[in-house]
């Protein structure tokens, strides 16, 4: 009732000062905190990190980790703060955060504001005991070597995470999702790599990729010893949208992205033989959408627009509704229901 009632109240305000109020309130003994949901069904291991389910906070919502001792008690199997660059940024000018409420979207042009990694990486180093925590590492938007930014703040992070993302998919920085090409990724990822100690370090993709792109960025992927793929990052694409809003400039996420984003999540799985870890993320609203991303072949999801919509709440109803339907269907594990619909979504 409580996050009913806030959810009504934060609807009307701006969404970027709601945003923050709302990151506040979780501060507060109101905020809905159940603690991580966990059942043997739900157990996972996403590249050999331990997660007590599969449901976790996609990168943007906590960029700065000032939230992330009541966002591991939310519900989450694990967190990904960020984007982190190696110097802290104001982004882009205001307004650059937009409800498209009738199509259950956002459109975001950010442009990675954020403390910096190493103020970042203060607060991650406080944080309580509890589920896996990553740092998504991006590059300065002024920087003249953006390789030498994603090493940078590796280094400063690694020895303070559970894992790490390298994110080359946000629509926000110019020219950034260049650094998904074939010529520019393995230089980027064995920079990245030769920071990253034992940390697994996970690759974030954009679902605006051919398939010769996503199957190059796979090989690419596996070649480096990059230990999951996050899949995907908001889009540029504005296919099927009915909000006055729709022609914002910037990243579309929510409900206009679960198939996009879907398909190639299903594509990844395939490319990859289904050896890849991959974490299905782009409008995850519920139970059955986060069942459709782990039979489309994700191992683990990660939701952000769905819980502007629906609250925090929604994570451990989503873990609670995916362990029913695991059971319900005859399945053991996560890991036995993934992939089983992959070539359905290859044929849409
Ligand atoms: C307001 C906003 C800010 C975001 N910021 C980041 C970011 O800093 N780094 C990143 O990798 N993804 C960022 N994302 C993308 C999300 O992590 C996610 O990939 C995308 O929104 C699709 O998931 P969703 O439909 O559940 O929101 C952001 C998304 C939103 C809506």
């Amino acid at each position: 009732m409580i996050e009913y009632a806030a959810l009504a109240v934060l609807g009307r305000v701006d969404p970027e000062i709601s945003h923050g109020l709302a990151l506040r309130a979780l501060h507060t003994p109101l905020a809905p905190l159940p603690g991580p949901v966990r059942s043997p069904h739900l157990d996972v291991d996403l590249a050999g990190l331990r997660l007590p389910n599969p449901v976790g906070l996609a990168a943007g919502l906590d960029k700065n980790a000032s939230a992330v001792g009541p966002l591991m008690r939310a519900g989450f199997g694990f967190l990904e703060v960020g984007t982190a660059t190696p110097r802290p940024q104001s982004g882009n000018p205001r307004p650059r955060l937009f409800r498209l409420r009738r199509d259950r979207a956002v459109i975001n042009r950010l442009g990675f504001n954020n403390d910096g990694v190493e103020a970042i990486v203060g607060r991650l180093a406080a944080r309580p005991n509890g589920i896996p925590v990553g740092i998504n590492i991006g590059a300065n938007r002024d920087s003249e070597d953006r390789a030498a930014d994603y090493a940078h703040a590796m280094r400063a992070a690694r020895k303070c995470v559970d894992f790490a993302t390298i994110n080359v998919s946000s629509p926000n920085t110019e020219n950034l999702r260049d650094l998904q090409g074939e010529q520019a990724l393995p230089a980027l990822l064995e920079g990245a790599m030769a920071e990253s100690g034992d940390l697994p370090v996970f690759l974030k993709i954009a679902p605006d990729l051919s398939d010769e792109q996503i199957g190059a960025i796979a090989r690419t992927a596996m070649e480096n010893g990059v230990a999951a793929i996050v899949a995907t990052n908001t889009t540029v694409s504005r296919d099927g949208l009915t909000d006055r809003r729709s022609d914002e400039q910037g990243g579309l996420s929510g409900r206009p992205l679960f198939a996009r984003s879907t398909r190639v999540l299903a594509r990844l799985f395939h490319e990859t033989g289904g050896e890849m870890p991959l974490v299905g993320v782009g409008g995850v609203a519920s139970a059955a959408d986060a069942y459709a991303k782990i039979k489309a072949g994700a191992i683990a999801v990660q939701l952000y627009t769905a819980m502007t919509y629906f609250g925090i709440s929604l994570a451990s109803r989503i873990a609670r509704g995916v362990d029913e339907m695991l059971a319900h269907d005859g399945f053991a594990s996560v890991a036995e229901a993934r992939g089983i619909h992959a070539a359905d979504w290859l044929r849409q």
